[in-house]
């Protein structure tokens, strides 16, 4: 059935809406083996046996969103709030910079305001200092005002991650309150893009409601958009959210969204051979080798917790995230053995950019007939 489907090299850039679907949908052992073989294959031509890290520093769970999946809502009063001091971030940063990950990220519930984008930009700034200017920074920063976003560019982010959730923008209100816009999320992605951004987006996977057609469109939605970094994980109840109404992870289910999970980067390498792919901590939630699973199905990306151990229960978005209990330096160890076990190798002190995002950039530019401003774009 795989071969079917995808016969020749040709074939794979142009798989359609039902034929994705199809894939996604593909239940025999032998036919999945075969697909992840092939996206592996890919990355491997396109990227080597090379894993980037980018160390994620989750420095604040205050939000003032509300979505219905998510541990870390504002109307979740269960939660303790927590914030890193200013010398605390900068502790982790230059625990990344020593430690040769090449690239951070920075990331925090949504927060919408003046002081907020001050301090952000004064951080950024720092972090370049820190490390003399040779640290990636990526931000995961949600939503925020065009200005905002180019002070932050200006000031040497490089890379923004703000994932769609779903590209049905039905499946998309019915997760979220009626003030949350999945058009402005779009805007956002557009301007992120025009500014410079190497920019990321995901969904997450196996949402209730949401069907295989559903999840080939979001395929198709990366691939229209351009997108150059993608990060999807499966969606994973937490039980102090509206959508999971108490429910614990199911075993049947754990291992349907872990499926489709690895399903998704399969067909998205496939079908992207030169974006920047994330195996996602939400897949090790499922299975102790999710991660590891998701680098062998084609993902070349790992965003390794750098978060203090005394914050890190506190941000939760999902139940059974793994090592809550651990310092930088065990998951450090721990990951080491992990990309060693699927012989693979970690680029160290390498920014690992996607090569997708200059081959927009080049076209963007022969479209403009111009240079455009990407001072900091690349590194
Ligand atoms: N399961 C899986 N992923 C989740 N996220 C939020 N809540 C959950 C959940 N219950 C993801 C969203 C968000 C990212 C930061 O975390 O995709 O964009
Ligand atoms: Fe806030 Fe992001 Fe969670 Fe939504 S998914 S509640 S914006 S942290």
């Amino acid at each position: 059935m795989l071969e079917d489907i995808i016969c020749c090299e040709e074939d794979l850039k142009n798989l359609s809406l039902e034929d994705l679907t199809r894939l996604l949908q593909l239940e025999d052992e032998k036919n999945i083996k075969s697909l992840y073989r092939r996206a592996y294959q890919k990355k491997a031509e396109k990227g080597g046996k090379k894993v980037y890290f980018r160390g994620i520093i989750e420095f604040s769970n205050h939000c003032q969103k509300n979505c219905y999946y998510c541990g870390i809502r504002r109307e979740n009063p269960e939660l303790t709030r927590f914030e890193m001091s200013r010398e605390e971030i900068l502790e982790s940063a230059r625990w990344v910079y020593n430690n040769g990950y090449g690239s951070l990220v920075l990331q925090s519930g949504e927060i919408q305001s003046e002081e907020y984008t001050d301090y952000i930009e004064e951080l950024i700034l720092d972090i370049k200092e820190i490390s003399g200017g040779e640290l990636g920074i990526t931000l995961s920063l949600g939503e925020q005002d065009e200005k905002t976003y180019r002070r932050w560019f200006q000031a040497g982010a490089h890379r923004y991650l703000l994932r769609i959730e779903t590209s049905s923008s039905e499946l998309y209100n019915e997760l979220h309150p009626d003030s949350h816009q999945f058009q402005r999320r779009l805007e956002c992605l557009k301007i992120l893009q025009e500014i410079g951004y190497q920019t990321g987006t995901g969904v997450m996977i196996g949402l209730p409601g949401q069907t295989p057609a559903d999840l080939a469109a979001d395929l198709k939605f990366f691939q229209s958009y351009s997108i150059d970094m993608i990060g999807m994980g499966p969606y994973v109840p937490h039980s102090g959210t509206p959508l999971a109404s108490g429910d614990k992870i199911p075993a049947e289910l754990g291992r349907r969204n872990l499926d489709l999970s690895l399903k998704m980067v399969s067909l998205l390498r496939i079908l992207m051979p030169d974006v920047n792919i994330a195996a996602t901590t939400a897949m090790q939630a499922l299975h102790p080798r999710g991660r590891e699973k998701a680098l062998q199905a084609g993902a070349n990306i790992l965003m390794p917790v750098v978060t203090p151990r005394k914050y890190r229960e506190y941000y939760q978005l999902y139940e059974n995230k793994p090592c809550i209990d651990e310092k930088a330096e065990d998951c450090q160890g721990c990951l080491k053995q992990r990309v060693k076990s699927v012989d693979e190798e970690i680029a160290y002190g390498e920014w690992g950019d996607p090569p997708h995002y200059f081959r927009r950039l080049g076209s963007r530019t022969a479209e403009l007939g111009g240079e455009i401003d990407a001072e900091n774009a690349a590194g």
